[in-house]
Parts: structure tokens; C-alpha cells; sequence
């Protein structure tokens, strides 16, 4: 598992290479930990909270296992089996908490590999059901379940029924579930360290105490204790009336009643998981303990659990479309058509502010009229620099978490951005009654599927996508699609080491968020759908949104007018040192540094910025402001042979000898440079027809290349092929808006290799040798006139 796993990170990481932050991948690192890409067999996978037993693992699972164990032996063709499924399924996320104490497995029979396991345990009919004890021998065949029911509920009830009837040796997770007499309760703090005991009280045939009792023993700081409606010196000292009812019992001797909305298990569930600090004990590692124990809250910015932050959205936004993106030098096909999608929901439906929205309109303005079939990040980023400087937009640089600020900086963040995000959107589009009810939604997968770091929840979400995605066919129910899906991932990381013990993985919205969103009918938990449409769109509506902690629209804006500024400047130093060089006569060409590599170089910047973000108080101006890296995408600065190009033309004469001395030189520098860059990138797939133009490079050169070099080359001809193709897109007038980028790029694609001296020269000498020509047969024609004329005269 541990080697899958790392397998599975090192190409992610080797993939993003080193745009991403440590802190994402670490969070990476911890969801592949918890997710093994487990085989998936018959009618369970490794997302439904079910052990699915195979060959290999279950004799670690059922041999002396420490937790006790429900199996379902099936066979995937059985139709029961099929109609089952769905409940066995709802019974693991219903009990998931329990896990310590029972979980729940099955074993596909009808699989070949499994035959014999399944003949091993004595089973000859589908389903079956079995129970095996904490550290069950390995000759134990398990326990029946006869006569099941066909409910989560009844087979819950079957469980604890089995749980409390459990030989020793007990499982050593599972909490005592009889019942507790006043004796017990008055001497309890003596000898428990716990900071509340939860007592309910019930009567004897009701389950909720001893359910209630399972469903926190992963969380530290509280116990639960189930008393009867019989008990009476407490039921009178405390006045009890009803039944069921929960009583808070604290070490100071206080009881208090516990107020929730309703008297059922699922409410109870969320009340006393709130409590001041009760937090899920991290049983996987013990690093999660640790974090429990150190509240880093006070740390935070300020702000209301229950709402929406436009600092959040924005900073997703600069996440995705800054960082995430920047992962891919080349966006084509199937990824473009992704981004297209995305750019352009977020142009029609972000609730941004006008500068904001103004500029994902350019973007998606420009990306909808790029006819190419490839798109380079570089492009993509200027646009969302506004190199083009369209009036009043800007997208803000840097990242401020605000509702998704995590306790430590590898808890929630973007990934918790984006879920809001498209909750947002979903609910943005429903506002506007747009026809396609698919539309956010199909885009946020195809977004996910191409673009989202982290792969695992990718395949995931892509998962949850083609089981049902296409039957969401309004543009409400699209609302509820996302939130029911948002809410299954919720259930399957509860607990995960990836989960933030400060913001632990409800079923959301809580009881408190949205009281009549709740309901239950025959004791169990029910949501109401129209309550809860009705609470998603006020919740992610753009007036509920809260703009704390944004930078100012004016102080945006100047700050990008500085840095394009910046940029400009830089730009004239560099090309104004570059002819000071070639001044002095100074024929050893340093190559500048590569564009590629200023990628890289940059993202640590951001990185910085972010990191420094985290914690930067607002009155500080954010160090993300100084103009850093930007000047540096220019493809002026791109070495020797494209830089030769761009010399002013008054220095375009030149002695011969010395232009190719020196432009061979540069061109083995340059070749030398990219070739190291192409180990580095990841640009591997061969553009057709870079072969052929190689030729008059070669030529230029002069001199045979080595094959080191010719692999720069062509390198290096790849990227130039990107720039012309962006160019020729200009020249549709579909960059209209983008005036910037160099037209003189075009002479590096119609002349390939040659520079514009290059041609000059050509088109010199050219003349000369027909001026040449020509005086030559107007001499030799008056010759003959003259001859002519003499012979004619006498
Ligand atoms: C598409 C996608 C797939 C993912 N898959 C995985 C995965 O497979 N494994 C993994 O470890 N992590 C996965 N993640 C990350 C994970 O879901 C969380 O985003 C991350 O752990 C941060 O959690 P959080 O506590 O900030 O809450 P999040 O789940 O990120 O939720 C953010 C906020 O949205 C609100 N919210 C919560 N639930 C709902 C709901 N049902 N409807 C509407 N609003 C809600 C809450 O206010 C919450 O604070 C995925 C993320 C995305 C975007
Ligand atoms: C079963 O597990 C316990 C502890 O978990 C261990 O002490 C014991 O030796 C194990 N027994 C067998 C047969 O593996
Ligand atoms: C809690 O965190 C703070 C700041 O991160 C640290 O200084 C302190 O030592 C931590 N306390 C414990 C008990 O880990
Ligand atoms: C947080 O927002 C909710 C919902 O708008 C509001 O009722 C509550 O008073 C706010 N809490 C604080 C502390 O501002």
C-alpha cells in the first residue's frame, strides 16, 4: 500500500514539477495514504466505506483483527444481491464512525479467485450475512445473521445487538453500551478524563443511547452513556420527562440538558460533536492528536463560520488559474476545451466584483476566439495579467484564505475554495434561469478531470460523474446534485488524515446552519429539499456573499498598472544593456536565461507570497504587490538566436566574419541551453514538421552539430512554432485586445531559422547581382550599337 502510494505521489509531483506548493502535496500525499487504489470488484468499491475482501487480504482482515466484523458474502450476478447493495452500502456510511468497533466488509463470490474463501466460511447462499468476533481464530467461521432485515435501520439494531452480546475478549475500541446506574455516574470523573459525559436517557427497547455511544467513540474529551427511563433517583433528581433526551453532565458536578431540534440520534450526533473541545481523535495517526491538542485557532483571521467569502472565491481563482494551470506549458485538446468551458461559466456566472469580472470576460473574450488547436500557458498568463491593459479588470495576485483558512497550512484551502466555487456558480446559474442545467456542472468535471492536482479525488469525482451526473436535469436539482455529491466525498473523509480537526467533515448543513433543512421520519434522519434549495441559494447568494479582507478595487488596479510598468521597464533595461553589449564588440555571448526556466523560478515567489499571506495582517501591504518575476515572460528574453532578431536595425550592418562568428556561437549556447531545459519540461511529444525545418538552421550554422545540440534545436523550434501559431490567431483580429504581443514574432516564423539580418543580407546581395547583371547587358548592348553604327557609317 505504502509503495502504491508512493508511486501514485511521485508522478503527481513529477508531473507538477515544482509549481505546486509543499503544502498541496502534502495534503496529496495524506489522501493517497488513505485511499490504496484498491481493486475494485463486484458490487462495492474502495469509496463505499466497505472492506472488500479479496484473496490477499482476508485472513489480516478477519484473523485476530481488533475491531469486530460484518461480512456480506454475495455474488455479483445474484439480483438480491444487486437490490441489496444499495442498503449494505448506506449501512457503512451510516455506521462508518463505528469502524474501531465493528466494520462492515463483503466478498464478491461469484469471483474465481474468491471460490474457495467462500466455500472455506460455509456459505452457499446470496447474500449472506456474518459476524466475526474481535480476534476471531483463524478457523472461525463466523456467526449468521438469519432472517436479516433489508434496512439500514433493522441492521443496525442486529449489530448492537451482536456488539452487546460479544464474548471476551471485547473489542478493546468499543465503549461499554449496558446501561448506567447512579452509582457508576457519582465517582464517573474519578475515574474518566474526559471533559463531558453525555447521558441519555431512554427506554429499554430504544437504541439511541447505545448508537449514539458508537457514534463518538472516535472523538476524544466526551463519553456517552445510555440511561434508563427506570434509573429513577436521576430521571427524578433531574426531572426527566422525556424520553429519549440528553443530559450534559460536567466534571464541576453541573447537568445541563442538551438543546436540539429534534430528539433523534443524528441530531444528538452533530450537537455533541460540536462541543467545546470534543475533537475526533485521529485513529489512524497520531499526528492528528497532536493537532487536536494545540488550538490554533486564535492564529486565524477572524471570521463567521457560517458564511461566504468573496476573499475565498478570489483566491481559488489565482489558485487555479495562476498555479494549477501553470502546470501545463501546452493546454490542447481535451484539456483546452476544459479550460474554455471553465473560463467561460466563470464569465457568465462569478458574483465577482466589476474589476474582476471585467477581467475574466476578456479572458473568456479571447479564449473563445482562438481558433488554434494549442494554447500556451504563457499566453493564458499574460492574459490574466492584462498585458493588454483592458480597462478596469484585474484578477488579484496571491492568496488570502479567509473560510477556508485551515488550522494548519496543509488543511482545506484551495481544494475547500473550489467546492465553493461551484457551489456558488450552480446556485448563480439557477439565478439566472440559463437553459443548459449541465453547464456548471459538466464544466467543474471537465475542469476536475484535466486540471485538478490532485488526481485520486479526481478519479473520484469522476466516478460520482458518470454514475449520475446526465440524469441532472434542471438547473435546481443541479444545486442538489452538487451538494449530495459534496456531501458523499464529506462521508467518505470523515476522519481521513486530511481531515482539519477544527472543521471536522459534517453532513452539511448542520442542524444550527439550517434547522428546517432537518427532519425524521420513523426515528430516522430525513433531509427536506425544498427547505434546503431554499437555504443553498440564500447561503451562496451573490448579496450574502462578504467581502472582508479584500483589497482594494483602486489599490488593484494601480498595483497592476505598477507591475505592467515594471514589466515595461525592465524590458527596455534589458534590450538596452543587450545592445551596450554588442557595443563594446564583446563576441562572448552569454545566453540569457530561458524562459522555462523563469517558470519555475517564479512559482517559489507565489509560493512565498501565499505562505506569507497566511499570516500577513492586512495593514501590511501583501508581499505578493512586488512586482517580481513578471517582467520575465517576455520572448525577448528568450537567448542568442531569437534575441539576434530583435536588434534595432540601425545596427544591422555589421563585417560578416564577425555576425557568424558570433551567431554560431550563440546558436551552440542556445542549443546547449534548451537542450538542458527539455530534460526538465515536459515537452515530449514531437511537433510534426519541426524535423524539416531544421534544415536552414543547419545551414546557418555552418558547421556540422553535434546531436546534442540538434535535439536544442529543435527544442527550441517547438517553442517558436507556439509563439507563431499564437501570433497568426492575432493577426485574425481575435487578440484585439491584446495588442502587446510582438509582431515581429511573425518574421520568426516565416524565416525559421534566419534572422531579419539574415534576410536583408540575402535580399542585398540579391540586388546587387541583378544590378550587376543588368549593367552588364546594357554595356554590352550599347557595345554592339556603337560596333553597328561604326560599320554603318563609312
Ligand atoms: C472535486 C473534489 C474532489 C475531492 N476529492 C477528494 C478525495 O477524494 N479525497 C480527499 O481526501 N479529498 C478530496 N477533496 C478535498 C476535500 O473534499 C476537501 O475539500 C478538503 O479536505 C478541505 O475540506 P474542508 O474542511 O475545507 O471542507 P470542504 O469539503 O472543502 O467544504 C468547503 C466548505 O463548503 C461547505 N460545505 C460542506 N459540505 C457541503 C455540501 N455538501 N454542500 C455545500 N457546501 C458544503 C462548508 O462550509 C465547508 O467548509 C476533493 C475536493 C474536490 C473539490
Ligand atoms: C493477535 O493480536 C494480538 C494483539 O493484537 C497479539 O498479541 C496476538 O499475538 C495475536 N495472535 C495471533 C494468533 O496472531
Ligand atoms: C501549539 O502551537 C504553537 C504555535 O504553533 C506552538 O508554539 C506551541 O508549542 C504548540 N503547543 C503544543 C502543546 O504543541
Ligand atoms: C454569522 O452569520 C450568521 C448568519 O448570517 C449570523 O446570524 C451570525 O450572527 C453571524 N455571527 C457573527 C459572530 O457575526
Amino acid at each position: 500500500m505504502a509503495w502504491r502510494c508512493y508511486r501514485a505521489t511521485s508522478r503527481f509531483t513529477w508531473k507538477i514539477h515544482a509549481n505546486f506548493r509543499e503544502s498541496f502535496i502534502s495534503t496529496i500525499l495524506f489522501v493517497c495514504l488513505l485511499f490504496p487504489f484498491t481493486t475494485e470488484a463486484g458490487l462495492y468499491t474502495a469509496s463505499d466505506q466497505v472492506v472488500v475482501l479479496t484473496p490477499d487480504n482476508v485472513d489480516s482482515v478477519l484473523v485476530n483483527s481488533t475491531a469486530a466484523l460484518v461480512v456480506e458474502f454475495y455474488a455479483s450476478w445474484c439480483g438480491h444481491c444487486i437490490a441489496f447493495s444499495p442498503v449494505w452500502k448506506s449501512l457503512a456510511s451510516d455506521i462508518k464512525e463505528w469502524k474501531p468497533a465493528v466494520d462492515v466488509a463483503a466478498i464478491d463470490c461469484a469471483n474465481q479467485d474468491n471460490g474457495p474463501i467462500c466455500s472455506r466460511f460455509g456459505v452457499r447462499g446470496y447474500p449472506t450475512l456474518k459476524f466475526f468476533h474481535a480476534y476471531s481464530k483463524p478457523d472461525s467461521k463466523g456467526e449468521g445473521f438469519r432472517g436479516f432485515p433489508r434496512n439500514v435501520r433493522g441492521l443496525r439494531h442486529k449489530i448492537i445487538n451482536k456488539m452487546e452480546t460479544h464474548a471476551e475478549p471485547w473489542p478493546p475500541a468499543c465503549p461499554p453500551l449496558e446501561t448506567a446506574s447512579r452509582a457508576e455516574l457519582d465517582n464517573f470523573f474519578e475515574t474518566n478524563s474526559v471533559g463531558h459525559l453525555a447521558l441519555l436517557f431512554e427506554t429499554s427497547n430504544s437504541y439511541v443511547g447505545r448508537e449514539l455511544t458508537l457514534d463518538l467513540l472516535q472523538y476524544e474529551n466526551i463519553a456517552v452513556r445510555r440511561v434508563l427511563s427506570t434509573e429513577d433517583g436521576l430521571v427524578a433528581k433531574l426531572n426527566v420527562t422525556d424520553f429519549p433526551s440528553c443530559y450534559l453532565y460536567s466534571p464541576s458536578g453541573i447537568f445541563t440538558r442538551l438543546h436540539v431540534q429534534l430528539e433523534a440520534r443524528t441530531f444528538y450526533t452533530y450537537a455533541l460533536q460540536r462541543l467545546p473541545g470534543v475533537v475526533r481523535a485521529g485513529k489512524p495517526l497520531p499526528v492528528t492528536s497532536d493537532l487536536a491538542k494545540n488550538t490554533t485557532e486564535d492564529q486565524l483571521r477572524p471570521f463567521n463560520r457560517s458564511r461566504v467569502y468573496m476573499a475565498d472565491l478570489e483566491s481559488t481563482l489565482h489558485y487555479s488559474l495562476r498555479m494549477e494551470l501553470a502546470a501545463h506549458p501546452v493546454i490542447k485538446g481535451e484539456a483546452l476545451s476544459a479550460l474554455q468551458r471553465y473560463i467561460s461559466v466563470l464569465a457568465k456566472y462569478f458574483p465577482g466584483r466589476p474589476v474582476v469580472n471585467n477581467l475574466l470576460k476578456s479572458v473568456d473574450t479571447w479564449l473563445k476566439g482562438e481558433k488554434d488547436t494549442e494554447l500556451s500557458y504563457s499566453s493564458l498568463r499574460d492574459a490574466l495579467d492584462n498585458t493588454a491593459e483592458v480597462p478596469n479588470a484585474a484578477l488579484p495576485k496571491g492568496v488570502r484564505w479567509v473560510g477556508c483558512q485551515g488550522s494548519k497550512p496543509h488543511f482545506r484551502r484551495y481544494p475547500c475554495g473550489m467546492w465553493t466555487l461551484f457551489h456558488v456558480l450552480t446556485v448563480q446559474a439557477e439565478e439566472a434561469a440559463d437553459k443548459d442545467p449541465q453547464e456548471v456542472l459538466q464544466a467543474m468535471r471537465s475542469y476536475i478531470h484535466s486540471f485538478f492536482g490532485c488526481q485520486a479525488c479526481a478519479t473520484h469525482f469522476e466516478n460520482m460523474a458518470q454514475e449520475s451526473m446526465s440524469h441532472v436535469g434542471t438547473l435546481s436539482s443541479a444545486v442538489l446534485w452538487l451538494w449530495s455529491h459534496h456531501n458523499h466525498v464529506n462521508n467518505r473523509l470523515a476522519g481521513a488524515l486530511s481531515e482539519d480537526p477544527h472543521f471536522p467533515k459534517i453532513q452539511w448543513p448542520s442542524p444550527e446552519l439550517c434547522p428546517s433543512c432537518h427532519g425524521v421520519k420513523n426515528g430516522e434522519h430525513t433531509w427536506n429539499q425544498e427547505e434546503l434549495l431554499t437555504f443553498l441559494r440564500s447561503h451562496f447568494s451573490s448579496e450574502h456573499l462578504l467581502s472582508d479582507y479584500l483589497e482594494e478595487e483602486a489599490q488593484l488596479l494601480s498595483r497592476q498598472k505598477e507591475r505592467l510598468v515594471t514589466r515595461h521597464q525592465e524590458q527596455e533595461a534589458k534590450r538596452g544593456a543587450e545592445r551596450r553589449a554588442r557595443q563594446t564588440q564583446d563576441t562572448s555571448v552569454k545566453p540569457p536565461p530561458e524562459e522555462e526556466e523563469e517558470v519555475a523560478k517564479e512559482e517559489p515567489a507565489e509560493e512565498e507570497a501565499e505562505r506569507a499571506g497566511g499570516k500577513v495582517q492586512m495593514s501590511e501591504p501583501p508581499p505578493w504587490v512586488k512586482p517580481k518575476a513578471d517582467v520575465s515572460h517576455q520572448p525577448q528574453r528568450r537567448p542568442s538566436i531569437v534575441g539576434l532578431k530583435f536588434r534595432p536595425p540601425q545596427e544591422e550592418i555589421v563585417d560578416l566574419d564577425a555576425f557568424i562568428n558570433q551567431h554560431y556561437k550563440a546558436l551552440r549556447a542556445a542549443a546547449r541551453v534548451s537542450s538542458r531545459v527539455k530534460l526538465r519540461t515536459l515537452q515530449k511529444k514531437e511537433q510534426p514538421g519541426a524535423g524539416l525545418e531544421q534544415g536552414p538552421v543547419l545551414l546557418l550554422g555552418m558547421q556540422p552539430v553535434e546531436p546534442e545540440d540538434l535535439l536544442g534545436q529543435h527544442n527550441m523550434l517547438q517553442k517558436r512554432i507556439l509563439t507563431g501559431k499564437y501570433t497568426g490567431s492575432e493577426e485574425e483580429g481575435a487578440l484585439e485586445m491584446y495588442p502587446h504581443p510582438n509582431k515581429r514574432r511573425w518574421m520568426s516564423l516565416l524565416s525559421v531559422g534566419f534572422s531579419r539580418l539574415d534576410i536583408s543580407l540575402c535580399v542585398l546581395l540579391y540586388f546587387l547581382s541583378s544590378m550587376c547583371l543588368l549593367a552588364m547587358y546594357l554595356f554590352f548592348k550599347n557595345c554592339r550599337r556603337l560596333r553597328r553604327a561604326k560599320v554603318a557609317l563609312p
